[in-house]
């Protein structure tokens, strides 16, 4: 019994050593010590040794069964240390390699123009606003002196919501929010969306964006708005470039006019960008008109004012030589990346 004991428990030891597995020494413990095992059937062999030898040989397989375990379990922890080690190097993170370079995003080239503009005139002491862009008809048209049936409200093809809630038709409605304030004086640039139902072309589309700038306060004077505007233009197009008053007509404002800058392309030569005139139109504006400002509260008697509006996209268009406006809201990253 104790030979076979010894043999038993040698052979275990070759093959738990031998194993290469965890799943080897489930089938080896089996082996050995399972209910089938061979140390269990020695045990109930122990029936047929001499009653004064049982509890010593018992004694002996329950050691050699410990044994065998303890062995088992030394390899299975060996077993599970390693294959930790090989997981954990093998998800090892080398933070000294280089980042994966992720694709940017890019400023859409309004909103560069436009954050240029509003640099420009924050320098100028203006503040920049933002007013509504569904309306009462009264801030789009009424309170801007264009009354129900003036002619002036069909240049303006309005989205309507109801007979007088609309989408804005130009930011000149904000110039009114400002003036209904009562805060006095006012400088003030407001950025924003605009409505109108055109189809879409090059040249067209149904939202785009307008920059509306007042200036409200005593003695203005139509001196103050060219020198504003020729600072404008100096600034946003370069310092060379001049500008031209073309008279014109607007109900907000009297006396109006239009504004050419020369064509920063040819430096006003003449070119195929300003269609040979060297001149390029860039802007509405005008005094803001007595009537505007009495609907408002503010007495044309102590103040006066001036008003412009931009068109954004015009003069972004412009500045960075784009021939079709769609390209500006397609989104199209090829196109945006280049600005
Ligand atoms: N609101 C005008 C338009 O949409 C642009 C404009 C012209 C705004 C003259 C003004 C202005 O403030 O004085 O065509």
């Amino acid at each position: 019994m104790k030979e076979k004991l010894q043999e038993i428990k040698e052979e275990a030891l070759r093959q738990i050593e031998a194993s290469d597995r965890l799943e080897k020494l489930n089938e080896i413990k089996v082996a050995f010590l399972g209910k089938k095992g061979d140390l269990t059937n020695l045990m109930k062999s122990l029936k047929e040794a001499a009653p004064e030898e049982r509890p010593k040989l018992g004694q002996l397989i329950n050691d050699t069964r410990t044994a065998i375990e303890e062995i088992l379990s030394e390899k299975k922890e060996a077993f599970e240390k390693a294959m930790r080690e090989a997981k954990l190097s093998a998800e090892t993170i080398d933070v000294t390699l280089p980042a994966k370079r992720s694709p940017m995003g890019h400023r859409h080239p309004n909103t560069i123009v436009l954050e240029e503009v509003e640099r420009i005139f924050s320098g100028m002491g203006y503040e920049v606003v933002e007013g509504p862009e569904v309306e009462y008809d009264y801030y789009n048209f009424e309170a801007l002196n264009i009354p129900a049936n003036h002619p002036a409200k069909d240049e303006q093809d309005t989205f309507y919501i109801t007979g007088d809630i609309l989408l804005r038709t130009q930011t000149s409605s904000t110039q009114v929010h400002e003036m209904e304030k009562g805060k006095l004086p006012i400088r003030m640039i407001a950025p924003g969306r605009v409505y109108r139902s055109d189809e879409v072309d090059a040249t067209h589309s149904p939202c785009f964006h307008q920059i509306e700038g007042l200036v409200i306060d005593k003695n203005i004077t139509f001196a103050d708005l060219k020198g504003t505007l020729a600072e404008f233009a100096k600034q946003l197009f370069g310092e060379d470039t001049k500008v031209k008053f073309r008279p014109h007509h607007f109900p907000f404002t009297e006396p109006s006019a239009e504004v050419d800058v020369s064509c920063f392309k040819c430096k006003g030569k003449g070119c195929r960008f300003c269609k040979g005139s060297g001149w390029i139109e860039i802007l509405g504006c005008g005094m803001v008109h007595p009537r505007v400002l009495e609907m408002s509260g503010i007495d044309p008697e102590k103040y006066t004012g001036f008003a412009f509006g931009v068109g954004l996209e015009r003069i972004t268009l412009l500045k960075y030589e784009i021939d079709d406006m769609r390209l500006l809201y397609e989104n199209d990253i090829r196109f945006l990346k280049q600005f």
